[in-house]
């Protein structure tokens, strides 16, 4: 029932998009596009030829520390719903997924500065970014959530005015929306802390170090339930839409990529994905 509810709410959200997207033409123009999305991928089982860093090779600019996009496995190497989005991705293009683990922070830098070949880390669409790095079409939605400990004075997003002490992870939207300036509706610099990661925003909260974080539902959902006394709050933020990065030097990178999402999403192998990770 939730999921039904998300996907009318996406759906709305889309066509809300589209309409404020193109003011001047009816949505009804946004139609015809379906053909043209189906020639090009009837012959998408043939890589096509594209560009990367190192040939052969397809580098995934990510922070692994983000489940269940994106976490390192018990004995070595990635896993995770990006990490296996991304491996097919290589694969239809006939290249070898190679995941270059970074802060956060670096992600966005790494593809822009043509170290990494896509940015992919549960990485949500925003004007900012979108100045650095192009971005293919989204994958997946994500939602700002609230973690408080057990017992805590903070019980809806309006308490978070009380907070003594936001955590969030460093460069993250989560951090861009709570150390915005009050006029901006945020909290202000000074009553946020940036971690590294979500795991260390946690431990913070764990050690009370600060009154709540701030962070993406998925990920909030594996820390809660990984650690007990620590909850998320029924109220949410903002919904967001996640999105592969591409340089804007590689628009022929970007395009096949789209091509070969929009197959994944068609056939119900994003979904599949998506559901081996998330639960509930
Ligand atoms: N969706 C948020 C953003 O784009 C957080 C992403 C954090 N991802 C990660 N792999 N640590 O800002």
């Amino acid at each position: 029932m939730k999921k039904i509810i998300a996907i009318i709410l996406v759906a709305i959200m889309v066509l809300a998009l589209a309409a404020c997207g193109t003011p001047a033409k009816p949505a009804a123009t946004e139609a015809p596009k379906a053909p043209e999305s189906a020639a090009p991928s009837a012959d998408a089982a043939k890589p096509a030829a594209v560009k990367t860093i190192v040939e052969g090779e397809l580098h995934m600019a990510t922070n692994a520390a983000f489940p269940p996009y994106e976490m390192i496995k018990d004995g070595g190497g990635f896993e995770g719903i990006d990490v296996e989005i991304a491996t097919l991705i290589a694969e239809k293009l006939g290249l070898k997924l190679v995941v270059d683990d970074m802060d956060f922070t670096s992600v966005v830098p790494a593809v822009q500065t043509g170290k990494s070949d896509i940015a992919m880390a549960g990485l949500t669409i925003t004007e900012t970014r979108k100045e650095n790095i192009d971005f293919t079409d989204s994958y997946a939605t994500g939602v700002q959530v609230i973690i408080v400990k057990d017992g805590s004075d903070i019980k809806t997003v309006d308490d978070l005015a009380n907070a003594k002490m936001i955590g969030t992870q460093a460069g993250t939207t989560g951090y861009l929306y709570c150390s915005a300036s009050p006029e901006d509706g945020g909290y202000g610099e000074d009553k946020v802390t940036a971690f590294d990661n979500g795991a260390i925003a946690i431990q913070a909260l764990l050690d009370g170090k600060v009154d709540c974080v701030v962070i993406d539902n998925e990920p909030a959902k594996a820390f809660v339930a990984a650690n007990k006394g620590i909850s998320i709050l029924e109220t949410e933020f903002t919904v967001e839409d996640y999105a592969i990065g591409v340089s804007k030097q590689n628009t022929e990178l970007k395009d096949a990529i789209n091509e070969i999402l929009k197959e994944l999403i068609a056939d119900g192998t994003v979904k599949k994905i998506v559901d081996k990770y998330v639960t509930g």
